[in-house]
């Protein structure tokens, strides 16, 4: 396998890895990676606006979490944080009570994945309220897992069947907002509806365990809501006795500028999923959330290898390495450079519908036209694509699969933004001019 060429590895991997879990834009195999690159088996050096899916917000190969996971596995290759204790977690635990905001008495589960944590939350949630019901919101993603799925409403997700004790509702889109162009603050009436319609309708408030959020709905299409949405959410939640869920697994950590993306609209939810960039590369997910929700009854969430103590080591390392860096002050400063560069493109390619985002999480929307917002999904599939080849590594997302998602590492330094940029704006140049057929993007499926 070492000397296999990229079309050795795409054929091992059509017999051998299960469709199931691909969700693929072009052939990319890795070799190595550090810092924003990553090289494949061939050689070839790319530029990472993915971060793997928000996972490496420290870059690839961070020197301190590399000598920590070092330092760790010398010590032991494992012990178990279900049936006893380490000092990993037990560290991390104090640190992720300290940083979450909330002046109330905070306890942490640890999980494996954003979808375990997810998952968590609502099976422990009806127990620790008594109420049966959840609202979260159409766009959302939470996870793969069953009951996860039942909180999200991605169009890759409501394919599956259970969920009916989760209320889906509109999400304040300003780009397309559900209720219309005209309607005025989307944020208002998104909101006006759930308290108006929705809990006098179906969904009575006083059943309602907790609302279920993202700050930023990511993988919905880099949805960034107008400012008052979450602090309206909030105080909904507050008059109706609801606990307030964040998830923040994909933009936590210093993504959007902020240490936790509720902090740019000042609320304190009861309850923080946290995962990907968590663990710094390792499996990692945990809730911190009001002791009284996550101390329901022992042995109600358990996963074998959850707050495994490399994972744990692993994730202190990414802490100090974000807090030294400054890197959620990078995130914020680059990020905002990105965003300026990424509106220039707005300028000039009529493909691009929009752009928003907040620090390191970018999203660019593709539409064939600017009035009617027809999606350009296919072009978007052309565009990542595109930009493959010429070095850049981006994926697409968004209910019509049409926005470009641009999560780098928080690393990033202008220089590199300006280098990414550039290649995107060959690649959108290049599939406006129709010089990306239709074959060349036949076999990846993405979603
Ligand atoms: C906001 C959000 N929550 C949860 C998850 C699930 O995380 P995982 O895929 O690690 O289980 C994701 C994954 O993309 C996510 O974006």
């Amino acid at each position: 396998m070492a000397e296999s060429t990229i079309e050795e590895f795409y054929d091992f991997d059509n017999k051998l890895i299960a469709d199931a879990l691909k969700l693929r834009f072009y052939p990319f195999a890795a070799e190595s990676g550090e810092a924003c690159r990553l090289r494949d088996v061939e050689g070839k050096e790319y530029l990472d606006f993915t971060a793997g899916w928000a996972l490496a917000n420290t870059g690839y190969s961070h020197p301190h979490v590399k000598q920590a996971v070092i330092e760790q596995l010398n010590r032991t290759t494992f012990a178990s944080l279900i049936s006893g204790m380490h000092e990993p977690a037990l560290r991390l635990a104090e640190k992720l009570i300290e940083l979450v905001p909330g002046d109330f008495r905070k306890k942490v589960w640890f999980g494996l994945c954003g979808s375990d944590a997810s998952e968590t939350v609502g099976r422990l949630l009806p127990l620790a309220t008594g109420k049966r019901r959840m609202v979260s919101f159409i766009g959302g993603y939470h996870g793969s897992t069953a009951a996860s799925m039942t909180m999200s409403a991605h169009a890759a997700q409501t394919q599956f069947i259970g969920g009916g004790h989760v209320v889906k509702v509109p999400y304040a889109n300003p780009y397309r907002c559900p209720f219309g162009d005209d309607v005025g603050d989307c944020a208002e009436v998104a909101i006006r509806f759930l308290e108006d319609y929705i809990f006098k309708t179906i969904c009575p408030p006083d059943d309602v365990a907790a609302v279920i959020v993202e700050a930023v709905q990511s993988d919905g299409g880099d949805v960034v809501p107008p400012r008052n949405f979450l602090p309206m959410l909030e105080d909904v939640c507050r008059r109706h006795d609801i606990y307030l869920v964040v998830d923040d697994v994909k933009i936590g950590m210093g993504r959007t500028g902020e240490m936790f993306s509720f902090q740019h609209g000042n609320v304190t939810p009861d309850a923080v999923i946290l995962g990907k960039s968590l663990g710094g590369g390792l499996p990692l997910s945990a809730v911190v959330a009001r002791q009284e929700i996550l101390d329901v009854g022992p042995a109600l969430a358990l996963f074998t290898a959850s707050g495994n103590a490399l994972s744990c080591t692993a994730a202190l390392a990414t802490i100090e390495a974000i807090e030294q860096d400054g890197l959620v002050e990078n995130a914020r400063q680059v990020g905002a450079y990105l965003h300026n560069k990424l509106r220039a493109l707005q300028d000039k390619h009529r493909l691009v519908g929009d752009v928003r985002g907040l620090g390191m999480i970018q999203g660019v929307e593709l539409v064939k036209d600017r009035d009617t917002k027809e999606p350009a999904s296919t072009e978007a599939a052309k565009v990542v694509y595109r930009a493959f080849e010429l070095g850049l590594l981006v994926f697409y997302v968004g209910m019509f699969s049409n926005v470009l998602e641009i999560t780098p590492p928080l690393i990033l330094t202008e220089a590199e933004a300006d280098e990414g940029v550039a290649m995107l704006d060959q690649a959108l140049s290049d599939v406006e001019a129709g010089k990306v057929s239709d074959e060349a993007i036949a076999r990846y499926a993405g979603w």
